[in-house]
């Protein structure tokens, strides 16, 4: 596995790769890799002749009182995993690289709407440094295909509007989410929970499935059915930051007719802020 961690390297390289005739893949991460992260790498392997995973830990989407600092970073085991994983290049920019007139004047990309509802209404600016940051990495690799993972839903919509919107050519693969046996949503803040935490954690995914068999059922007043959930989580110990049923496309409030789904959960236990979701086809 090449270790890249300049751009000019890294434009010869995929531009090589595609003069040759390969299709590159590119899965992007902020590290801390795990079975989730995999899955993308597996998917990206069995789309394309070539891939490209890059960890970069983002500053321009995390807020000020955020874990930025904290996030955990573990370069050589990351590292050690992508090369069992069959991967062909690892991209490593730093920040001054990725931004070099400083974050705080960098040029950036607005998604407008989809980015302001939800985890955007709670973090304000995030999806606009997920965006900005995403876009320049597209910039620096040029893959054919991208590979991003369900869990953070919103955060898929938002790419694929971008993409959309900005005309890129590259096309965009959302993976579903990868749990553990208790239905545990895998994710790096996973490593902030207690034991205990983490047992609790896992409700969210039981809790959301008996919802989803409550709309398969016949179910339909959302509303009620996001508060049912919502109630529970706090019951079992969540601060809940969010319990909705929205449109899967539009992220807007389900209404009777629509068929495809989504609930989303984003609650903390403790000060970790946990999120997760389940779609639904009517
Ligand atoms: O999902 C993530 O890990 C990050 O938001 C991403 C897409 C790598 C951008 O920093």
């Amino acid at each position: 596995m090449k270790v890249v961690d300049d751009i000019a390297s890294l434009r010869k390289l995929t531009t090589e790769w595609k003069f040759s005739g390969s299709t590159v893949g590119f899965v992007p991460t902020m590290g801390n890799l795990h079975n989730g992260h995999l899955k993308l790498v597996k998917r990206a392997k069995a789309h394309n002749s070539r891939v490209v995973v890059s960890i970069f830990v983002n500053p321009m989407q995390f807020g000020a009182n955020e874990d930025l600092d904290a996030y955990p970073r573990t370069i050589e085991e990351d590292k050690a995993k992508l090369i069992e994983a069959g991967v062909d290049a690892v991209f490593l920019p730093s920040v001054s690289d990725m931004y070099p007139g400083g974050v705080e004047h960098q040029t950036v990309v607005e998604v407008p709407d989809i980015s302001d509802i939800l985890c955007g209404a709670s973090r304000p600016g995030h999806f606009r440094g997920v965006a900005t940051v995403v876009s320049k990495l597209f910039n620096m690799v040029h893959p054919h295909d991208a590979f991003f993972g369900e869990k953070d839903f919103q955060q898929l919509q938002v790419i694929r509007t971008m993409v959309r919107d900005l005309s890129m050519g590259v096309t965009i693969h959302g993976i579903p989410t990868e749990r553990d046996v208790s239905g545990l949503a895998l994710s790096s803040r996973n490593g902030y929970l207690t034991d205990e935490q983490r047992h609790t954690a896992a409700t969210i995914y039981s809790e959301m499935t008996s919802l989803k068999a409550r709309i398969e059922a016949g179910e339909r007043n959302y509303v009620a059915l996001a508060a049912d959930l919502a109630d529970i989580l706090t019951d079992s110990g969540f601060k809940n930051d969010y319990v909705h049923i929205v449109n899967a496309q539009s992220l807007k409030p389900a209404k009777e007719t629509d068929a495809h789904l989504v609930i989303l959960v984003a609650a903390f236990l403790g000060n970790t802020r946990l999120i997760d979701n389940l779609q639904i086809h009517v």
